[in-house]
């Protein structure tokens, strides 16, 4: 589903050159939940920006459903991101001056899918976040808890086969940062969708099926887990 082969990325050239992705090796099969830790730098983001072709790797490959993100071209890489990848940031990037329906509703517009396929797909994204009530709202008069499940439902009305998510909760206090994780887990479980989570709480990335702890750019270590934050197995190797 995600395949990452020797993956290496760097940044720039000579003395300002930044290996943001070192030699990255794993394999996310499909239906998978993983979680991606480490500290500031260490090369999360980067790893999902070259998942959704928004980078090339340096050295390697990485390949998305068997097909080498790299070698698409730049209109099958725009069709992944449209169709396949489902994106949602720690800052919602809601458009003010449209409502939530019309916010989820912007992927389908840019895609030219019609408006009665919209009009039936919009409300059911709401519904799986709990948002149907606050369809007609603006972004400016929802919570920021409301704000990201509404960005979540953006990101699911494209039905993703893969769910890419930075640090979703990073600006939500606990409650809200508990129930997007609780959305995350039911649409991983229910609707088998791909998750990668880069978060850096460990309770939350815990509620994932597996732990990667990433560190300059390489694998410092993997946690398997139950779900419920108990690392069953431990993997990699230490410095
Ligand atoms: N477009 C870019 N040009 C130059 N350097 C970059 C670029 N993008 C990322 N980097 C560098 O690559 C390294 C990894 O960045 P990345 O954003 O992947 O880290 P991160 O693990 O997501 O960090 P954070 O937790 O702060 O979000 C950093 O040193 C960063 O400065
Ligand atoms: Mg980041």
């Amino acid at each position: 589903m995600i395949e990452y082969r020797q993956v290496t990325k760097v940044f720039g050239s000579g003395d300002t050159a930044v290996k943001a992705v070192d030699d990255l090796s794993f394999t996310i099969e499909r239906g998978d939940f993983w979680s991606l830790m480490g500290p500031s730098g260490a090369g999360k983001s980067t790893v999902l920006h070259l998942i959704a072709g928004l980078t090339s790797p340096t050295s390697g490959a990485v390949l998305v459903e068997g097909r080498d993100v790299a070698r698409m071209s730049g209109k099958e890489a725009a069709e992944l991101r449209r169709r396949r990848v489902g994106y949602v940031l720690q800052a919602f990037n809601l458009l003010p001056f449209l409502t939530a329906e019309e916010n989820v509703g912007m992927p389908l517009v840019l895609d030219g899918v019609p408006q009665r396929e919209i009009d039936r797909r919009v409300p059911a994204a709401l519904e799986l976040v709990k948002m149907t009530h606050r369809a007609k709202h603006h972004p400016t008069t929802l919570s920021g808890g409301e704000q990201q499940r509404v960005a979540i439902a953006r990101a699911l009305v494209i039905d993703p086969a893969i769910v890419l998510a930075d640090e979703p909760t990073g600006n939500l206090d606990r409650a809200n940062g508990r129930a997007v994780m609780d959305l995350l887990v039911d649409l991983n479980e229910r609707l088998s969708v791909t998750i990668l989570l880069v978060t850096h709480d460990p309770v939350f990335a815990a509620m994932a099926k597996r732990v990667l702890h990433l560190v300059d750019g390489s694998l410092e270590q993997t946690t398997a887990s139950d779900g419920d934050g108990d690392a069953l197995t431990t993997s990699g190797r230490r410095r």
